[in-house]
């Protein structure tokens, strides 16, 4: 079994991929560089690392000749580019997380520093992964619905969730993180991608951040949900009932606070999960559409929106002989053929790991890759987020 370092001790690295490379035993996890200390020290414990093999951050363990197979670059959206490019020069095979980049300039940087490259470069599109987008694929590829004419994909997002990372959160700013549609949605186009097996022509896209803003606000509300506000009771993103007893609890992990209720409300008087909505300095879209063509006339649309009560993603595929629809969190298909005028429905189960399976199916992919010592590079990585930081420009260009 090969070896691997993660490189960005947080939620990717350290909660969702490491436990899977080792409860699998796909890749031997034998290093970590994590500039919290706390973290780093836990990730020691956890996977028996020795005391030479934690760094305090990407720049001691690349300033080194290489020390393992692979590495997982699980850092910050704006901190992909410089320790990949240094993992690139010590030669490791490379797990980067997505979005590469939110610029593209640095995505041209690193596509022409891939030119070449011997070993394996993948990225965190965990979606195409799942059993779910699996199935989709196949029976596209069996002729199922003819040829695919349209096809409509929806990310809700879920109200709860984009509160808490796109209005209060870590990707609320698209200038120190990225716009809504790359941080949240070059997943999507990837999808596109992978389903329709064309290129895209055409981008058009429409979107506002409009709604998360003092004019919104129920009435006269505190900067914060623990100042004792008037509408408490009746609001919906009500932080303390979120992250006590909402969907945000399953973020709590997030503020090191523990799990205890008067813990995690101590910490909303002062993290920034305890700010209101209306009152956040969040710069990203609360939704947003593209339409897209794509070769051979298939046309295409995707909605991102905050908006939902669920985080799911739902999708329909429209062909020449049939339709698809699905929801990826119901693990649902339905397959309707026209000619006969059958409708099959499918369920789809998955592994139990975040993103309906794709964290693990993308944890087995990289792992197999790694261990045959492949050469992978998929110019999709790169179309996906070109495509999405194109949605963004012209969003902004029809804003002005
Ligand atoms: N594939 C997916 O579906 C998916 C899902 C969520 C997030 N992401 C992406 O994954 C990336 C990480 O997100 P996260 O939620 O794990 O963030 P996080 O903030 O929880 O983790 C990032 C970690 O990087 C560490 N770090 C900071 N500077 C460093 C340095 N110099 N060297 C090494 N580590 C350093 C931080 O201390 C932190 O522990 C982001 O780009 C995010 O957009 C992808």
């Amino acid at each position: 079994m090969k070896t691997c370092i993660i490189v960005g001790a947080g939620g990717r690295g350290k909660d969702a991929y490491a436990p899977i490379l080792a409860r699998e035993h796909l890749l031997r996890v034998v290093g970590v560089a994590e500039p919290d200390a706390d973290r780093r020290h836990a990730f020691c414990e956890t996977y028996g690392i020795a005391e030479n093999m934690a760094f305090d951050g990407w720049q001691s363990l690349f300033s080194q000749r290489r020390l393992a197979d692979a590495v997982l670059i699980c850092t910050q959206d704006r901190m992909h580019l410089a320790p990949t490019l240094a993992a690139i020069r010590c030669g490791y095979h490379i797990l980067l997380e997505k979005p590469i980049s939110p610029l593209t300039a640095e995505i041209d940087i690193l596509e022409d520093a891939l030119v070449g490259y011997d070993c394996v470069f993948m990225t965190g599109f965990v979606l195409r992964y799942t059993p779910f987008i699996r199935k989709i694929r196949a029976l596209i590829d069996a002729g199922a619905i003819g040829d695919v004419m349209n096809m409509q994909l929806n990310e809700n997002e879920g109200y709860w969730h984009h509160a808490h990372s796109y209005v209060r959160g870590q990707w609320n700013n698209a200038d120190t993180s990225s716009p809504l549609i790359v941080a949240k949605s070059c997943h999507d186009f990837d999808l596109m991608l992978y389903l329709l097996g064309r290129h895209c022509t055409h981008i058009a896209s429409y979107g506002t951040n409009g709604y998360f803003k003092a004019a919104n606000a129920p009435g006269n509300v505190p900067a914060r949900c623990t100042d004792g506000c008037a509408f408490a009771d009746s609001c919906k993103y009500n932080a303390v009932r979120q992250y006590t007893a909402g969907e945000g609890r399953y973020f709590v992990h997030k503020f090191g606070c523990g799990t205890e209720d008067t813990a995690i409300i101590e910490a909303l008087r002062s993290n920034p999960y305890g700010r209101c909505v209306y009152h956040c300095d969040n710069n990203v879209c609360d939704h947003q559409v593209a339409a897209l063509e794509f070769e051979g006339g298939i046309a295409a649309v995707f909605t991102v929106s905050a908006f939902s009560q669920r985080n799911t993603r739902t999708i329909k595929l429209m062909g020449t002989e049939g339709e698809i629809g699905g929801c990826m969190e119901d693990g649902e298909i339905v397959l309707r053929r026209f000619a006969d005028g059958t409708t099959e429905h499918f369920t789809v189960t998955h592994d139990g790991t975040k993103h309906c399976g794709g964290d693990g199916g993308l944890m087995r992919r990289f792992a197999e890759a790694v261990n045959a010592d492949e050469r992978f590079a998929d110019a999709r990585i790169f179309e996906a987020h070109r495509l999405a930081l194109e949605a963004e420009r012209v969003r902004k260009r029809n804003e002005s």
